[in-house]
């Protein structure tokens, strides 16, 4: 059944020839990009239609800093200067993570790894669990368009749902269209901060993209179009993937 599933993320692309390769599946994916470039939101589509786990960091990160956890109280006000979290910190967490049954079969990070360090190791997590490299896909928006959509930014404290005043409003202010929760917005999203984590992003997650490359497990998305346009854009990247690597 595993397999039928994660078989639909290259099939809205591509012939049925590609769509039967795909079925040997076992990927890393890791959507890497600046705050506000869409990496989340494509994350949790892309997700739902491989049947992969959808991986982010700042959302474990969160989750620790609500619960109140000796992690989360460390995290907390790093994340609220828009500073990286050390990475042995990160590490830790990402580790028991993979170790859960749902990750056997592949998951997509979003804003993990953020630095050269947390992506050497990711590297050897990833022999020892079998996987081959990662695909990699980063997201391309201009400055003001980022630090727009991440100001605009809405989400839904019951399901996690995103909205944005800007382009993509929910029905009723402040409302979830999905499931009716209150819509907060996070702390680290006021423009001072955000241009923080823009900082942050350029100096130590930029450089990633290098690394990559290097290793020709790097392809590029325009995030600057509408949502729908980038979820095309990422099935036609799985689907070409596919049939390169004989697998998704
Ligand atoms: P994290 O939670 O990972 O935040 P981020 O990387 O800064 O990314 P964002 O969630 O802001 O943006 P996104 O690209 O996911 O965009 P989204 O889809 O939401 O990290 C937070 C903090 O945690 C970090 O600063 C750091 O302190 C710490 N941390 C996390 N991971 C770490 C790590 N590995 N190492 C160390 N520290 C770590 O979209 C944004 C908005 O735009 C939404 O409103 C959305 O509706 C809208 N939107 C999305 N796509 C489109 C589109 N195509 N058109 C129009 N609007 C769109």
């Amino acid at each position: 059944m595993g397999l039928s599933v994660k078989a639909e993320c290259v099939a809205v692309a591509i012939n049925d020839g590609a769509v039967a390769v795909s079925m040997t599946l076992k990927r890393a994916m890791i959507f890497l990009g600046p705050p506000g470039a869409g990496k989340g939101t494509q994350a949790s589509v892309a997700a739902k239609r491989c049947g992969v786990p959808h991986l982010s960091t700042g959302d474990m990160l969160r989750d620790a800093v609500t619960r109140g956890t000796e992690l989360g109280r460390l995290a907390k006000p790093i994340m609220e200067r828009g500073e990286l979290v050390p990475d042995n910190i990160v590490m830790g967490m990402v580790e028991e993570r993979l170790a859960q049954l749902d990750c056997a079969g592949g998951f997509i990070f979003d804003g993990f790894p953020r630095t050269v360090p947390q992506a050497e190791q990711l590297d050897t997590i990833l022999e020892r669990r079998g996987f081959g490299k990662p695909l990699v896909i980063e997201f391309f928006v201009s400055y003001d368009t980022l630090v727009k959509r991440v100001s605009g930014r809405w989400t839904c404290s019951v399901g996690g749902e995103t909205y944005n005043i800007y382009e993509r409003a929910p029905k009723v202010p402040g409302i979830c269209d999905v499931d009716g929760g209150k819509l907060i917005q996070r702390s680290d999203d006021s423009a001072e901060i955000v241009k923080e984590r823009l900082a942050a992003y350029e100096r130590k997650t930029k450089p990633l993209a290098e690394y990559y490359r290097k290793h020709g497990v790097l392809e590029t998305v325009d995030g600057s179009k509408s949502v729908e346009e980038v979820s095309r854009a990422l099935s036609e990247i799985f689907a070409r993937a596919a049939g390169r690597d004989g697998h998704l």
